[in-house]
């Protein structure tokens, strides 16, 4: 971006202003019909009758397949804070399953009212999303196989190693910063990063810890490392919205405060904890 140069950035700066003109033009009206803006609103939910919710499912116990009554069903503590909320605003859920790389996009699209994910509210994505207050906020962990615990128990010890990270989740950085001598390998769905550590093929991988828990419980090869990683605040769980859409979000605020002051967020932890541990992957 540094290097645009004068010619570019009139021309910028020219595109801009026509685009805002027009936004202008179409956007006076706050009837919410032919809207360009991408903002959602709690108005538009309820006429809908549905709250749009997109998330990649393969994060036990938060969002995750599971067979019910013989059908593949989406469940975790994210479905069942969405669910909360749905029930409180008075509308149905509709929840879409994707790559956790497109979670976020698919709001911005407008394909998806909200992203409910796991997903981490950093600095960087606040300047393109909106996002709720925290309800959750995991340490960051080491997974790896259990025949390796002598050897891969400092972070030095992960120099020159294979070390796995969901593809467009922050635990990339955190691969990049805090192990700088691993090799970062980035893959779609956590499910397959397991598949690989219990293969070899990847030596360590990192995630928030209750989710490491939950996959370390169904996989008895692996463990969490005994190395410490840094987490704060820009790792916390919130839920992502189209910039701009602010009485939503105070909605939802108002929802989640009520949720986490009655223990329910843990209480969906737990509950779907167990769900997990009885799901055959
Ligand atoms: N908290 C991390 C992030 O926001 C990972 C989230 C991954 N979520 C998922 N459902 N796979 O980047």
């Amino acid at each position: 971006m540094k290097k645009i140069t004068g010619i570019a950035i009139g021309l910028l700066a020219l595109v801009t202003l026509a685009a805002c003109g027009s936004s202008n033009d179409s956007g006076t009206d706050s009837s919410g019909s032919n809207n360009t803006s991408s903002e959602v609103t709690l108005d538009s939910i309820k006429k809908a009758g549905v709250l749009k919710v997109a998330t990649s499912a393969d994060f036990a116990p938060f969002e995750f397949h599971t067979m019910v009554d013989g059908k593949d069903q989406i469940v975790g503590a994210d479905i069942d804070m969405v669910n909360a909320i749905a029930d409180e605003l008075g509308v149905k859920t509709q929840v879409s399953d994707m790559s956790f790389n497109t979670v976020l996009a698919s709001v911005k699209e407008g394909k998806a009212d909200i992203a409910v994910s796991g997903i981490s509210a950093t600095a960087e994505r606040q300047k393109q999303f909106d996002f709720t207050d925290n309800y959750y906020n995991p340490p960051q962990v080491i997974i790896i196989n259990k025949k390796n615990q002598d050897t891969l128990n400092s972070i030095a010890a992960f120099d020159g190693k294979q070390v796995g990270a969901q593809k467009g989740s922050t635990q990339e950085d955190i691969v990049k910063d805090q192990l700088s001598g691993a090799k970062l390998v980035s893959i779609d769905k956590v499910p397959s990063m397991i598949v690989e550590l219990n293969q070899g093929s990847l030596d360590g991988m990192v995630v928030e810890q209750t989710i490491a828990e939950s996959y370390v419980e169904q996989n008895s090869d692996l463990m969490i490392a005994n190395v410490e990683l840094k987490t704060d605040d820009d790792n916390a769980f919130s839920i992502a919205l189209p910039k701009g859409s602010t009485e939503l979000k105070d909605e939802l605020n108002k929802i989640i405060a009520k949720l986490i002051s009655e223990g329910k967020i843990d209480e969906y932890v737990k509950a779907n904890n167990q769900v997990a541990e009885s799901t055959e992957e």
